[in-house]
């Protein structure tokens, strides 16, 4: 009988991706197979983020849950960036784990699984072509590394000091990947990297990379995370806005609406060339899904610059939002700023800002009803139903079965709500 591994990951579409490589690892190097149920597996692996402090804070209890709940003699790893930024101190906190193996050396877990107190973090450590087993959690949707690392250092971000310097996949090896996924049925590929419109590899830049993906046959949709708002050039929109593969949802992380704070943050771009950039896709794009990150409270943030984020949330009406308290990070330069803000008031900030964006997306969700997509199906939900993305992005739910699993069909909307527009078969 195979072992079991179980597998826990929290944070980024990049951790869920390096989830993916493990999995693919053990089960075709390792012999193990999956499994959901913590009490009978024979290795637990939790993939960790660091990008806020919460997260981190609760790997030790959970690590004490797992402690209490796993059977007799099996073994616990500490994975992803929290990994590569604690290292051995998350052994020596919790001897229980047995090994730590960091964001940027997933291709060593076959490694490390049999070196009792294995540490890997080696940030240097290139394995941007490292030839992975293969494993998809998806059939429909298939996600494919670009770049790993980040060299933007933003001064609040941890990232950079887990996931190291920005390196670019050859597009050769990024489209090899896409064709067989896409063979194997995947029609939609998610095009990943921290800060992925700064790729370039051997004169090609991320508009380049867009368009090779495009030009393999069975490739029906092309999405990607994370654009950076500094490198949205002229070209890139056209690109996104021309090309009927790509879809339309765009996430523009501004942070914060303050150049002022931006400037602090070094994200190299101001409030205007944000706004100058929404405006431009929405008039290139019409009916394109616009979703940011802010983070509100970051270090001398005062009323005024706050009110400068909400009014690019009322300029750009994003049709998403991820919005977070400042959260100091070790490693950055943020966190040494001697003007960090009173947490009630950042508490406050969120909520207002978080009201604002709920009226704004009620608006939105109602201006859905009656409208036609082209939706694919991927996913059977939990009440019954099927449902699947539009093309721009909204969640949306038909009634149905398995057999609208993997193909596109026209939806109209009937029944639309914040999280997900119901709607019903037209085509
Ligand atoms: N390039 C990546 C960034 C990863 S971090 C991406 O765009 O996905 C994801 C988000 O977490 C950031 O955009 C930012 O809004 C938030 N974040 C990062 N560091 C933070 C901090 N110290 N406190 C609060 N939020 C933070
Ligand atoms: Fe972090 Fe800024 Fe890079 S948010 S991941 S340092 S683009």
């Amino acid at each position: 009988m195979s072992q079991k591994l179980y597998i826990e990951t929290l944070g980024c579409a990049m951790n869920m991706r390096d989830s993916e490589h493990m999995i693919a690892e053990l089960t075709q190097k390792e012999g193990y197979a999956l499994t959901t149920e913590l009490s009978e597996a024979d290795l637990i692996l939790i993939n960790t983020c660091s990008v806020r402090e919460k997260p981190v804070q609760k790997l030790f209890s959970e690590i004490g849950v797992f402690k209490k709940r796993k059977k007799e003699g099996a073994k616990i790893g500490v994975c992803g960036c929290t990994a590569s930024h604690l290292g051995e101190e998350i052994i020596k906190r919790a001897p229980v784990v047995d090994f730590v193996l960091g964001a940027r050396n997933v291709s060593k877990i076959s490694q490390v699984l049999h070196k009792k107190g294995a540490v890997e973090i080696d940030i240097d450590y290139d394995e941007s072509q490292y030839a992975f087993s293969e494993f998809r959690s998806s059939p429909y949707k298939a996600m494919v590394n670009i770049s790993i690392g980040c060299d933007k250092q933003c001064s609040f971000c941890i990232v950079p000091a887990t996931r190291g310097k920005e390196v670019s996949i050859p597009s050769d090896l990024i489209v090899q990947e896409a064709r067989k996924a896409a063979q194997s049925g995947a029609k939609e590929i998610f095009l990943l990297g921290q800060n992925v419109n700064n790729y370039q590899h051997e004169g090609k830049d991320f508009s380049d990379l867009l368009n090779l993906v495009s030009e393999i046959d069975k490739v029906e949709r092309i999405r990607f995370t994370s654009p950076h708002p500094l490198h949205m050039n002229d070209h890139f929109l056209e690109v996104f806005a021309s090309n009927p593969k790509i879809c339309k949802s765009m996430h523009m992380p501004l942070q914060s609406g303050s150049t002022r704070i931006l400037k602090e943050m070094k994200r190299g771009y101001t409030k205007e060339w944000f706004l100058n950039r929404a405006t431009k896709l929405r008039e290139m794009v019409p009916g394109v899904h616009i979703s940011t990150d802010i983070i509100v409270a970051f270090p001398g943030e005062s009323e005024r610059d706050f009110e400068e984020t909400m009014d690019v949330l009322e300029k750009v009406r994003f049709e998403q939002l991820f919005s977070f308290k400042y959260s100091p990070r070790p490693l950055t330069k943020a966190a040494e700023f001697d003007n960090q803000i009173d947490p009630q008031i950042a508490s406050e900030r969120l909520s207002r800002l978080q009201k604002r964006h709920e009226a704004i997306l009620d608006e939105i969700t109602d201006a859905q009803q009656g409208k036609i997509f082209e939706v694919y199906f991927e996913e059977l939900r939990a009440n019954g139903g099927v449902a699947g993305r539009s093309d721009n992005g909204f969640l949306v739910q038909v009634e149905g079965s398995e057999e609208l699993l993997g193909s596109t069909q026209k939806v109209k909307i009937t029944y639309p709500r914040r999280t997900t527009l119901y709607g019903e078969v037209v085509s």
